[in-house]
C-alpha cells in the first residue's frame, strides 16, 4: 500500500488511540497520538506554575516546550524537555486541565506546526480532534470514532483501576462528558466530525472488530 495519511477523531476515550496504534503497526505507518502534545503543555504549564487562566502566559512557555516521542509498549513513550512523561500526562490534574489548554490559539498553532512536520515524514496515523478537519484536511481516509458516554467511562475506569488511579465510575463519567462539552464548544478548531469523514460506533465492539472495521472503511477509500 503507499504511504497515505489516515485520521482518526472522536471523543475522549472512543479508542482511538488504540486502534489508530494498532492500525499504524499494521500497516508500517508513524502513529501520532495529538492528544499527548496537548497534554504535555498542559504538564509544563503546571509544573511551571502558571496560572493556566492566563493565556499569554501560557503562549510564553511554548518556546520551552519541546515534545518528542519514542517507541514502547503498551503505550508510547513521551518526553518534555527530554524527560519522560509518559504517566504524568494521564494524571486526573492533567486531564481536567487540558481542554482549556488546548483552547488557547497560540498552543493549538504549535501543536498543529508539529503534527503536519511529523505527517510529512510518510504514512502516518493520526488520532486526535481535528486531524480531518484542520490538521490534514486532505487525508486519504478520517475516520470518526464515537461510542456511548457510558462505555467510554467504563473502559476508562477499568483502565485506571490497572494504574492504580481512584476515581469512581461516576467521576469519570462526568470528566469525559464535560471534556467532550469543552472540546466541541471551543472557538478554534472544535471537536466535530469532517464533511468527508465515516462515522464509527465502538459502542459493544470488541478491539479486534473495531479494527476490522476500521480496515474495511480504508479499504474502500483508497
Ligand atoms: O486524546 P486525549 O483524550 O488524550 O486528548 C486530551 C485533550 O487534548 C482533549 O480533551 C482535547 O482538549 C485536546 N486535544 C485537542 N486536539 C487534538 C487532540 C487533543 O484539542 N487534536
Amino acid at each position: 500500500m503507499n504511504a497515505i495519511q489516515i485520521a482518526i477523531d472522536g471523543p475522549a476515550s472512543a479508542g482511538k488511540s488504540t486502534i489508530a496504534k494498532i492500525l499504524a503497526n499494521d500497516f508500517g505507518y508513524i502513529y501520532v497520538d495529538t492528544g499527548a502534545m496537548y497534554r504535555v503543555v498542559t504538564l509544563a504549564a503546571l509544573r511551571a506554575k502558571i496560572d493556566l487562566n492566563d493565556e499569554q502566559a501560557v503562549t510564553q512557555l511554548l518556546p520551552q516546550v519541546d515534545i518528542t516521542f519514542a517507541p514502547g509498549e503498551p503505550v508510547q513513550k513521551v518526553f518534555l524537555n527530554e524527560t519522560e512523561v509518559t504517566t504524568d500526562i494521564r494524571s486526573s490534574i492533567v486531564t481536567a486541565n487540558v481542554s482549556l489548554i488546548s483552547s488557547y490559539e497560540a498552543v493549538r498553532q504549535a501543536m498543529t506546526q508539529l503534527q503536519r512536520d511529523i505527517a510529512a515524514q510518510g504514512g502516518v496515523v493520526m488520532d486526535g480532534r481535528d486531524i480531518g478537519t484542520t490538521v490534514l484536511p486532505n487525508a486519504d481516509v478520517k475516520i470518526f470514532l464515537i461510542a456511548s458516554v457510558e462505555e467510554r467511562a467504563a473502559r476508562r475506569f477499568t483502565e485506571n483501576q490497572t494504574k492504580g488511579m481512584t476515581d469512581t465510575l461516576e467521576e469519570i463519567q462526568a470528566a469525559v462528558a464535560h471534556r467532550d462539552y469543552l472540546d466541541s464548544h471551543r472557538e478554534i478548531s472544535p471537536l466535530k466530525k469532517a464533511s468527508d469523514a465515516v462515522e464509527l460506533d465502538t459502542t459493544g465492539l470488541s478491539i479486534q472488530e473495531v479494527v476490522a472495521a476500521a480496515k474495511q472503511i480504508i479499504n474502500q477509500k483508497i
